[in-house]
């Protein structure tokens, strides 16, 4: 569905949220795969010790509820050559429930997790839609594919990228520019570190980064993972609600 990136050496690639977790795994093997990676995200010390042993990537922090921040890196990173690859894998979680509903954090849910990937298209699109070139991927989750208990917040920001990044490939796919989203399942990053809950098919951000790598190469739209969890939510789905809702209560005794 999207031309398949199958050799990294000398791709340019841009991760924006790479501090922690599944971004910055991601960057550390693309860079080991020869990629030349530019890392973003707020914390820059981090992202410091990122770059400090490889000599081909390069850091620029900033903050995605900024959007002049992304419309200056973007255009520092590029004055000479085009980015193959822009990744938006920030975002932001806290479980919520409707008894705790906080309006403040919801804000900063949709603010991180879907408003900055507005910023980002913003300060890219015009240059990538004039010379049809580069691949957008957003990162997800399969807690966007339908309500879940606790999800009030981080839930609708996810379902929206997804439905985003669908309407966003029927536009650029005819441009000759790729669009993918990332759906994981659970993966043990500072993320997810607040759950008190039993977190089924839980991944460490290392097998995470090798799926999505494994998902470019096969030029995929969905780059979802690991199958066994996200074929079982794709499942749920299509169910009902009258049943789905029964089972989903059964399943997680919420
Ligand atoms: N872990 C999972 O189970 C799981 C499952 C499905 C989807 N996801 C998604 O995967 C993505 C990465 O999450 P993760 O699990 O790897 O968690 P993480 O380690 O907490 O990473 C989140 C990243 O987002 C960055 N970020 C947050 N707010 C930002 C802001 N205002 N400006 C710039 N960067 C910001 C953080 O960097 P700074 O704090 O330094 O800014 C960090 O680099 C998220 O979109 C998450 O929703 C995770």
């Amino acid at each position: 569905m999207n031309p398949p990136i199958k050799d990294w050496r000398g791709k340019r690639v841009w991760i924006v949220g790479a501090s922690s977790g599944i971004g910055h795994a991601l960057a550390d093997l693309l860079d080991t795969l020869g990629a030349r990676v530019c890392v973003s995200a707020r914390n820059q010390q981090s992202l410091n010790a990122f770059v400090a042993n490889r000599p081909n990537a390069f850091a620029i922090a900033l903050d995605v509820t900024q959007p002049g921040a992304l419309a200056l890196a973007f255009d520092q990173l590029t004055v000479h050559e085009h980015i193959d690859l822009i990744v938006y894998c920030a975002g932001h979680y806290t479980a919520m429930r409707a008894q705790d509903f906080d309006l403040e954090d919801a804000r900063k849910h949709f603010d991180i997790n879907y408003l900055g990937v507005l910023n980002l298209l913003d300060a890219c699109l015009p240059k990538m839609t004039s010379c049809g070139k580069g691949h957008f991927s957003v990162v997800s989750s399969v807690a966007g594919y339908s309500g879940l208990p606790k999800s009030l917040a981080y839930g609708p920001t996810k379902a929206a990228l997804i439905h985003l990044a669908e309407v966003l490939y029927l536009d650029l796919h005819p441009l000759g520019i790729g669009v993918s989203v990332i759906n994981p399942g659970f993966v043990q990053t500072p993320l997810t570190a607040q759950n008190t809950f039993h977190m089924p098919a839980l991944l460490t951000p290392e097998q995470a980064a090798r799926e999505i790598v494994d998902g470019y190469r096969k030029g995929e739209f969905e780059i979802h993972f690991p199958k066994r969890f996200s074929r079982f939510l794709k499942l749920l789905r299509l169910l009902p609600y009258s049943i789905y809702f029964t089972l989903i209560g059964k399943l997680t005794g919420l």
